[in-house]
């Protein structure tokens, strides 16, 4: 079946008891064994629990893995998939990275003997260089967040494969429905399910797909051991999203095209990073391993002073530290998501303070572009009048 109509079925087939269409919530932490030695297959909810496995089972699915776990964040994802490591061991992780993720490995993991290295993961000649005998894995975000970055999974997880590397892909920002990694030779995905995934700004989730049988036994003992899981109602508010993940992606999408479209044309603007324009560095390399574009993209401004008065003057978008959710969020990286990356690194990779990041909505794009435009507007006339 197609994507589409995975997606909206997600949970409906598997209450044959009642039918329901909406798989319920099963709020229960312990389940009876109906005798010694024998288990309904649920025992205890860190372990397995009815809701959550539903989600898992989905996630696994969509993402073309083996087994699916959900975690009661993002970062807490992250936090079991790096519990694979330990003393000694190196990672090869994306440059452009999620700051909470920075933020793990070297105010965290750090502490346990993990150490990191932080490349350009589209560049094969910087993968070699900082390759050494310790290294474990390569972390990837592609599209990174905020500038954009693109890495060609199917290039650098067939080089992983090679050095008996894993390859692990945040796929946050494109979703299963434009992107999967998997089938490009990826061994685990995390999601930020908090964002696209759930949706609607009201869940906070975190889901890992793993492909392979060793692997998936490896990551379920890690969260049944870490037991940072997902609670059935959040697994439930999750699922709900996650139906219509088909038709919001695709309006994320037109929305955030037409956007950068415009923003590159108005002479405030400095650049535009978007990879469905033509100039964007990676658009060739997207346009072959997703079948589209993801609803955020970053662009700078050519005055750093605008930046303030148009966050202040904005009506509709939303000035707010999120993203992947129904409603436009209009982020200041280097003082909010990147603030716990190093001045010179946030610089190195470009994300300075004339740079702002986007996370279209799925309102009405004229009423985007004229809230946006305004806001442009009046903070050139209060420039103009300093
Ligand atoms: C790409 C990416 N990965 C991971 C995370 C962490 O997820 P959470 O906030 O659900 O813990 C985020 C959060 O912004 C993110 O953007």
């Amino acid at each position: 079946m197609n994507i589409e109509s995975r997606l909206a079925q997600i949970g409906s087939q598997n209450d044959p008891v009642t039918g329901a269409v909406s798989y319920p919530i099963y709020q229960a932490t312990a389940f009876r064994h109906p005798k010694l030695g024998q288990s309904t297959g649920f025992d205890y909810a860190r372990t397995k629990s009815p809701t959550r496995s539903v989600l898992e089972a989905a996630a696994a699915d969509l993402e073309g893995g083996d087994a699916g776990f959900a975690c009661s964040s993002g970062m807490a994802a992250l936090q079991t998939i790096f519990a694979l490591f330990g003393q000694g061991d190196h990672l090869i992780v994306s440059l452009d990275l999620y700051g909470g993720t920075y933020r793990l490995l070297e105010k965290i993991m750090s502490r346990f003997g993990v150490t990191a290295s932080y490349v350009d993961t589209g560049d094969l000649d910087a993968l070699e260089a900082h390759y050494t005998p310790a290294t474990k894995a390569v972390l990837i975000e592609t599209p990174t967040n905020p500038l954009m970055m693109i890495t060609d999974l199917e290039k650098v997880s067939a080089w992983a494969k090679r050095k008996g590397l894993l390859t692990i892909v945040d796929n946050t920002l494109m979703t299963p429905f434009l992107q999967r990694p998997i089938e490009l030779g990826a061994d685990i995905v995390i999601h930020s399910a908090t964002k696209y995934l759930g949706g609607h700004n009201d869940v906070l989730a975190g889901l890992i797909v793993t492909k392979g049988k060793e692997l998936s036994e490896q990551m379920a003992f890690l969260h049944n051991s870490i037991g940072a899981v997902l609670g059935p109602q959040d697994s439930w508010l999750l699922m709900r999203g996650m139906k219509t993940l088909a038709l919001r992606m695709e309006r994320h999408q037109y929305n955030s095209v037409r956007l950068a479209e415009w923003l590159l044309n108005h002479p405030a603007v400095e650049d535009v990073y978007h990879p469905a324009l033509p100039h964007h560095p990676g658009h060739d390399v997207q346009k072959r391993q997703a079948s589209g574009h993801t609803g955020i993209f970053s662009f700078r401004m050519k005055d750093a002073r605008t930046v303030e008065p148009i966050l202040r003057h904005l009506k509709l978008i939303a000035f707010a530290e999120s993203l992947g959710g129904v409603e436009s969020l209009l982020t200041y990286p280097a003082v909010q998501t990147h603030a716990d990356i190093p001045e010179e690194i946030r610089r190195k990779v470009g994300v300075d303070d004339r740079l702002l990041r986007f996370s279209v909505g799925i309102e009405h794009i004229d009423d985007l572009i004229a809230d946006l435009g305004n806001a442009i507007d009046a903070a050139l006339r209060e420039i103009e009048g300093e």
